[in-house]
């Protein structure tokens, strides 16, 4: 797309060819009409042009007999945001920038705008206030906040230790080590997750033997794991995907039946319940994210938290080099790792912990926002939601029906949206089909059917606390719009 304005610039004397020869030149889909003076005077699109044909307009017709005079125009120094408020609200992609003359100075696309991303953080003054706080002390590491941190996440899920980390990662590579997983040991998990949840296993030379997923919860099919145990399973590691939780009370009496530990990937679940428990709470341990795109964010971070004190001895150590409690700083029991939380990412965890109950709230109006709005339309499945379960949602991930979809549909789908200024994306390609994968486990196309099926038609909308029911209402029109031209 080439945005010169001069390159989009057209006289009303100007014919249907010539509108038509530039659009092909700029990739444009707007011509602007200017008189000698450069002051706008109208608009021609590429749907004006193709309507101005079919009802028999000829190639060499003015363009003065086909664009449209009723302008919505803004003037230069117009903020963004009221840009946005105007292209939203007249369900337009484009806006001419006129000075105070009338002349033409630029143009605006809701897609440049990044009108609706795909997450964003929810921060208000009482994060910012906190790392005030924080800045104005000397203790930006290893201060009172990582504490007070760890005790608010331990008393929010009523397990007896959290333990603060640099990232969700990192907390799923500290339960791998803890549990003593190693060389040729199994762990048994999905493959429809965040590549990080089986990586894990591989940073320890243990391999992850996948099992297919539910149709409906996306989580972890309880009723295949047993099919999967052998002699070298030690784990299993279940992921409460995009929120919704897996079935707990069974992988735990499947883990108790093999003796297998139970490591509880609710990176994306804070607050999730199953059976009125709160997830990450079940198993040995449990691991939590704190990516700005989560329920709560420290910018970069995580947490393992479990009810076991040698674990939580264990992780307290490996995360700070290997020194145990009563090491001097040059001396280290065992070996570790700087998995440290910094004190500046901790203190906004507890401004975000404080505020959780709002933020689920928040997020749960944003989700029946979508359900009310997506629900009728055809060949769209809005995200399911299990008896038992009390969601706390992370992203909104909606599927195409797969008798009308193909997967290369979706994935132009997705670029139409991003088009409109909608930012999208397909949540989440399999992961034993990663390359690497591939290479390293011998996975092949076809071994997990259903998260095949899935992963090719998931579309996650945006999705964050502060969406309104008017911009949902503009995402599902658009879609809307967009599926019938299939
Ligand atoms: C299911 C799951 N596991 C693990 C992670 C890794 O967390 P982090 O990005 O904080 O390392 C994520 C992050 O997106 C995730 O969604």
């Amino acid at each position: 797309m080439i945005k010169d304005i001069n390159l989009i610039s057209l006289q009303k004397s100007d014919d249907i060819k010539e509108a038509l020869q530039r659009t092909k030149e700029t990739g444009m889909r707007i011509m602007l009409i200017v008189d000698e003076g450069k002051v706008l005077i109208g608009v021609v699109t590429s749907g004006d042009i193709g309507r101005a044909i079919l009802s028999g307009k000829k190639l060499s017709t003015p363009l003065s007999e086909v664009m449209n005079t009723n302008l919505i125009i803004a003037h230069e120094g117009t903020p963004a945001t009221e840009l946005l408020g105007v292209m939203l609200g007249k369900s337009i992609y484009e806006i001419p920038i006129v000075d105070c003359s009338g002349r033409v100075v630029d143009i605006s696309f809701l897609s440049e705008l990044k009108a609706i991303p795909l997450s964003s953080p929810d921060i208000t003054n009482k994060e910012v206030d906190i790392i005030n706080q924080v800045l104005s002390t000397p203790y930006l590491s290893i201060g009172s906040k990582i504490k007070e941190f760890e005790e608010k996440i331990a008393n929010y899920l009523g397990v007896k230790y959290a333990v603060s980390v640099n990232s969700g990662t990192s907390a799923l590579h500290l339960c791998i080590r803890s549990l003593d997983i190693k060389d040729g040991d199994e762990v048994i998990t999905t493959p429809f997750s965040f590549v990080a949840s089986a990586n894990c296993m591989l940073f320890e030379r243990a391999k992850p033997v996948f099992v297919d997923i539910d149709k409906d919860t996306l989580c972890l099919d309880v009723n295949k794991i047993e099919e999967k145990i052998t002699a070298k399973t030690k784990a299993i590691l279940p992921v409460h995907i995009f929120g919704h939780p897996c079935q707990m009370d069974k992988v735990m009496a499947i883990a108790q039946k093999y003796k297998l530990s139970v490591i509880e990937d609710a990176c994306e679940a804070l607050g999730t319940e199953y059976q009125g428990k709160k997830v990450g709470s079940f198993g040995d341990c449990g691991v939590f994210g704190f990516y700005p795109n989560k329920q709560i964010t420290t910018g970069e971070g995580g947490m393992v938290v479990t009810n076991n004190e040698k674990l939580a001895k264990l992780y307290r150590s490996l995360r700070n080099q290997g020194r145990d409690e009563g090491d001097s700083w040059l001396s280290y029991t065992r070996l570790g790792y700087n998995y440290r939380m910094p004190e500046l990412s901790a203190s906004l965890g507890v401004a975000q912990i404080g505020r959780i109950d709002e933020i689920l709230e928040k997020r749960q109006k944003v989700a029946d926002f979508y359900n009310k709005r997506l629900s009728h339309i055809g060949g769209v499945k809005v995200p399911y939601t299990a008896d038992e379960v009390k969601m706390s949602w992370f992203v909104y991930v909606i599927r195409l029906d797969e008798r009308e979809f193909s997967q290369e549909q979706r994935d132009s789908i997705i670029q139409e949206l991003k088009g409109r200024g909608i930012d999208c994306r397909d949540y989440f390609p399999p992961i034993h089909l990663e390359p690497f994968y591939v290479q390293m486990l011998g996975c092949r196309k076809g071994s997990f059917p259903i998260t095949e099926r899935v992963s090719m038609l998931t579309i996650a909308l945006p999705f964050y606390n502060n969406l309104t029911e008017d911009e949902v209402n503009y995402i599902g029109d658009n879609l809307e719009d967009i599926l019938r031209s299939y």
